[in-house]
């Protein structure tokens, strides 16, 4: 079954704008960014839902240290409806959490993925941002949630296989899903300086061979901190609101936010000059 992408240029549904947290290599910070984007987007005072969308690996519970209610496979198998899954998890954040390890959650047909990207169309509707944490790879549900969003976030960190992994991912989610926006930021970085040059290696061979744009977003540096939080079962952005990650997450978060304004007002100009 062909499922909705960018590409077939189906309407998308109205509401939240949609941003995909995704790497192609496992572990460069994927969740850790989409939980703390998601509460900096929260404390800028937005409506915000963070979809755990790695549907093999599940862990944004167990990284807040909360016990949901009531997951996504729950919610596919018919036993809740689907405002039941979101639970607050900041200030104006909700979750909606998926299980970790459940195997008919990881070999989802396509039809129940069918079923899961209707759901995130009516999840919309519901909030201003909605942050998606992608799985690792190229599975068949992290092609199409990203071909879905408004904007792929793509995290990469100083690590050979990093970069490549995020070449790899780009290509195929443009050349085969249609995807056309990509944002890059750099994690687990030693300075600026390192993350930009970061940033210019994949940059320079994305745009030798893809010819597909690229838009920097910024970096988040090492910290321990983030460590910590996790050790503690609590959001960095919450137990170390001060900590250097924490504070360049805000900044993430308000660059983010802003580059939507900027979005929506081209929107509406691009609109009425179709009308004129
Ligand atoms: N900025 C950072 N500073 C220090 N440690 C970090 C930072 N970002 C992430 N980490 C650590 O790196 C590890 C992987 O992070 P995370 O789970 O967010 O990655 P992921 O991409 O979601 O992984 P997976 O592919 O398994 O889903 C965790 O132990 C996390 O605490
Ligand atoms: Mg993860």
């Amino acid at each position: 079954m062909r499922l909705p992408t960018q590409a077939a240029g189906l309407d998308k549904p109205a509401g939240a704008r949609l941003l995909a947290i995704a790497s192609g290599k496992g572990g460069a910070g994927k969740t850790t960014v989409a939980v703390n984007l998601a509460i900096g987007l929260g404390q800028l005072g937005r409506r915000v839902i963070l979809v755990d969308a790695d549907l093999a690996l599940a862990n944004v519970d167990v990284l807040l240290g909360i016990q949901p209610r009531a997951h996504l496979g729950q919610w596919l198998d018919g036993r809740v409806p689907l405002d039941r899954l979101l639970v607050e998890v900041a200030d104006h954040v909700q979750l909606v959490a998926a299980s970790s390890g459940a195997r008919a959650m990881a070999d989802l047909d396509a039809h129940g993925r069918h079923r899961l990207l209707a759901a995130i169309g009516q999840l919309r509707g519901a909030a201003e941002w909605l942050v998606l944490d992608l799985g690792a790879g190229i599975a068949p549900s992290v092609r199409e949630f990203a071909a879905l969003a408004d904007e792929v976030l793509v995290v990469v960190c100083d690590d050979p296989t990093s970069l490549t992994d995020a070449y790899a991912l780009i290509k195929i989610l443009h050349q085969e899903e249609g995807v056309l926006h990509f944002g890059v930021m750099a994690n687990q970085t030693g300075s600026v300086r390192a993350a930009e040059r970061l940033y210019g290696k994949l940059a320079g061979v994305v745009e030798r061979f893809l010819a597909v744009p690229l838009v920097y977003r910024g970096a988040i540096p090492f910290d321990r901190c983030v460590r910590d939080a996790l050790e503690r079962q609590c959001a960095l952005m919450a137990c170390h609101p001060h900590a250097a990650a924490s504070l360049a997450f805000k900044r993430l978060a308000r660059a983010v936010d802003k580059l939507d304004g900027r979005a929506v007002l081209r929107h509406i100009l691009e609109g009425s000059a179709g009308v004129a």
